[in-house]
């Protein structure tokens, strides 16, 4: 078969989109190891590549939304006839999400267009990810939402929901948690496969979905925490009805919240009891070095950049820190995260803490109502972990 033409004056990435359906067809005609497939796939490798310089990114995410392709939030003009065979070809097997990264190599691009092409579950491997729609309708449709109670104990199935979104988003996130603090770069692209998968997770979860990640050792507090409150913050927006790559840039974000965390001395960091002085102001200034650092790293999202530094900051613009030259409001994405921060600290032992119910972090929310955080999002909050407040007591956050 001869392989068809390419033109040239096709962006990156549709030159990529076009490649991966040739790889498709060609993989139903030909074995593994044909040679036919081979320049196919090499075809495909070297539009991975040129795309993500394209677009300037270590990864690219290809979205199906209905008849659409949205790719990194931007639709790619669908009317190409490759284009509609790529959506038919990934709405065939179920995926609704496909990320390419840099580093594909033959075998593993070889292994996603086999079932892509012959039929089967195609699955992530480390440099493809595949996000599939789960077809348990039931399970999507009673997910939490405004209102549905989410706390309100685990429903039928709901157990299992947990124990798969605790193993796959805690041993993900640990190794790109390690990751990201040798290989920025590297360490990021890992990241937000995690966080799509801590949304497939929140998407199969019935009812419960709290608490979530088990605490090994209490230098994994800060990895575990920020799972918990990516996951927290997830679900709060998407109550909102936020979805697909927003709602994925505010769970990024809100898992990168205590980044700046990672600079403060395990002795400051864990101690017992209160801060005093320096150390408090080491604390403080994790906030600031948190922004700074994402500012560092190149495809770093600007709203990870936004919540590092604002989710310390309160609702009402009044003055606790950082404290920007001209008081203002923290934007959505750092209010939601600021909620979920306050009561995944407060619910999780933490070094320096021993973990409190469920009541008493809510009270600590309601008490600073109009204050440090939204009426309308703590209200939103409760009725989505499903728990009365207990009293009004308060302790500072850190
Ligand atoms: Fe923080
Ligand atoms: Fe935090």
């Amino acid at each position: 078969m001869s392989e068809p033409a390419i033109p040239s004056a096709l962006s990156a990435v549709d030159r990529l989109v076009v490649s991966l359906v040739a790889g498709i067809n060609m993989r139903a005609l030909y074995g593994s190891e044909h040679p036919a497939l081979a320049s196919h796939v090499d075809r495909i490798l070297e539009g991975v590549s040129a795309a993500c310089q394209e677009r300037q990114r270590d990864s690219l995410t290809f979205l199906v939304v209905g008849q659409d392709l949205v790719v990194e939030t931007q639709p790619l003009r669908t009317g190409s006839l490759y284009h509609q065979q790529f959506i038919r070809a990934l709405t065939r097997r179920s995926v609704e999400r496909l990320t390419v990264a840099r580093g594909l190599d033959a075998e593993e691009c070889v292994r996603f267009l086999t079932p892509m092409a012959l039929g089967g579950v195609p699955v992530s491997t480390r440099y493809i990810t595949v996000g599939r729609v789960e077809l348990q309708p039931s399970a999507i449709e009673e997910g939490p939402g405004p209102g549905t109670g989410a706390g309100g104990g685990a429903g039928p199935g709901g157990d299992s929901a947990i124990e798969s979104l605790t193993a796959q988003g805690v041993d993900g996130a640990r190794d790109a948690f390690t990751e990201f603090r040798t290989d920025r770069r590297g360490g990021l692209v890992r990241l937000e496969q995690v966080v799509w998968s801590l949304m497939d997770a929140l998407q199969r979860a019935t009812r419960e979905i709290l608490p979530l990640a088990p605490l090994k050792t209490h230098d994994d507090y800060t990895f575990v925490h920020s799972v918990n409150v990516s996951l927290l913050t997830l679900a709060q927006a998407r109550s909102f009805g936020i979805e697909g790559a927003r709602l994925h840039a505010i769970g990024l974000a809100a898992f990168l919240h205590d980044i700046g965390k990672l600079k403060i001395p395990l002795e400051v960091l864990n101690k017992p009891g209160k801060l005093e002085g320096d150390e408090w102001r080491i604390m403080m200034g994790h906030a600031q070095e948190g922004a700074t650092h994402l500012c560092g790293i190149e495809g770093s999202h600007p709203l990870a950049i936004l919540v590092a530094y604002e989710h310390h900051m309160r609702h009402d613009g009044q003055p606790n820190y950082p404290v920007p030259r001209i008081g203002r409001r923290p934007t959505l994405a750092s209010q939601m995260t600021s909620i979920s921060d306050v009561y995944d600290a407060i619910c999780t032992t933490r070094p320096y803490a021993k973990a409190r119910s469920r009541e008493f972090a809510v009270s600590v929310l309601t008490g600073r109502v109009g204050t440090f955080h939204s009426p309308a999002l703590v209200a939103n909050f409760v009725r989505m972990v499903g728990v009365a407040p207990t009293g009004p007591p308060d302790e500072p956050a850190r």
